[in-house]
């Protein structure tokens, strides 16, 4: 453990992405403050959370709610950083888009002038999604920080997880604009689909669509058939953030993926390592026709002196074991 760096406030503290970020958070020195969703009737076990401190009295919870966008003050009142990564993962289309945009948006906004208020914070690194990149990429086989969802596109084509799409997209454009305006240093880190071990008990949704071929969906690609993927460790998403806090000239929007994967190459990889899974035959996997994403690029991470640390075999492994871990398979 590193000597003291200060407070941060980690918003939607019991993700997929938040815990991986407390726990490094927590083992480089900081003091956190995780931020989690009222829970009025006390019923909701967040032991889970307080586990990754082990023990350490640097690790305070704060309930905030993004339709509540006054609520995140408290928690960033006095902090050095803002790591905010709450929102609505849904790529089944189940809020509408002004919904959900509208959670996204005010909630983004809500936090930022908590930030302007409290004069603390040196800077806010935002998590968005590739979400809000790969929207305009038909016909590119790299995309860089330079694509931007076309929102109009995205809305033509009434996918199932347009709204979510569409929610991203403005959500980054209030950031960048209500940041600027506040006179906000603001980061945004652009994961790809993350796929690796979770420290918190729910399936994070991006395993359960990655490895829904052996997770048991009936079936499994239905909702959003992604055929050829870019992918990251949550890990490498976590330290990402860190990393970008902690280096003065970052600017803008960074991209963090660190690998390519087919459905194919995943049933491989699958059924090589974990043989009594019963994973689908590659000639199956064959017919689906699914989205095929242009790879993201990572090179303004890496140019910035980033280090990825984990490959594909990590990523899958990981997954598997804390399915098994948590009952999922
Ligand atoms: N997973 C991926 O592959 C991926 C890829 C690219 C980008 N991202 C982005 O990374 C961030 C974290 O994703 P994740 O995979 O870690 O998702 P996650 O596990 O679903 O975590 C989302 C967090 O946001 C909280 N949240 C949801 N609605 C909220 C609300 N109304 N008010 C306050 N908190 C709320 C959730 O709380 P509850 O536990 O109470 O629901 C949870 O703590 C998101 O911004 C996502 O768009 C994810």
């Amino acid at each position: 453990m590193e000597s003291d760096k200060g407070t941060v406030c980690v918003t939607g503290g019991t993700g997929y992405l938040a815990t991986w970020t407390i726990t490094r958070l927590l083992e480089q020195g900081y003091s956190v403050r995780a931020t989690v969703r009222p829970d009025p009737d006390g019923k909701r076990d967040i032991s889970f959370l307080m586990n990754l401190a082990k023990g350490l009295q640097s690790l305070q919870i704060f309930r905030a709610d993004l339709d509540d966008p006054e609520s995140f003050a408290p928690a960033i009142e006095g902090c050095v950083g803002v790591f905010h990564m709450a929102a609505t993962i849904d790529f089944h289309g189940r809020e509408p888009e002004n919904v959900l945009t509208e959670r996204a948006v005010r909630g983004v906004v809500g936090i930022l002038k908590a930030c302007s208020s409290a004069g603390t914070v040196r800077r806010v690194v935002y998590t968005l999604s590739s979400a809000a990149v790969h929207g305009n990429a038909a016909g590119a086989e790299t995309m860089d920080e330079g694509f931007w969802t076309d929102v109009k596109m995205v809305r033509g084509l009434k996918t199932a997880e347009g709204p979510y799409m569409v929610s991203k997209t403005l959500a980054e454009k209030a950031v960048l604009d209500s940041g600027a305006r506040m006179g906000l240093d603001v980061v945004v880190v652009v994961p790809s689909f993350m796929i690796g071990p979770f420290l918190c008990p729910k399936l994070p949704a991006s395993i359960g669509i990655a490895l829904a071929m052996v997770l048991g969906d009936a079936n499994p690609y239905k909702n959003m058939c992604l055929s050829k993927t870019s992918v990251v460790h949550p890990d490498d998403v976590a330290r990402a953030h860190i990393y970008l806090f902690e280096h003065p000239p970052a600017k803008g929007r960074f991209i963090c993926s660190s690998g390519v994967i087919t459905l194919e190459e995943t049933a491989e990889l699958l059924s090589q390592r974990f043989p009594e899974l019963p994973v689908p035959s590659p000639s199956t996997l064959k017919e689906i026709r699914g989205y095929s994403m242009p790879r993201l690029s990572s090179k303004k991470l890496l140019d910035a002196g980033f280090k990825f640390k984990h490959g594909l075999e990590d990523m899958i492994d990981g997954a598997i074991r804390s399915c098994k871990e948590n009952g999922y398979v």
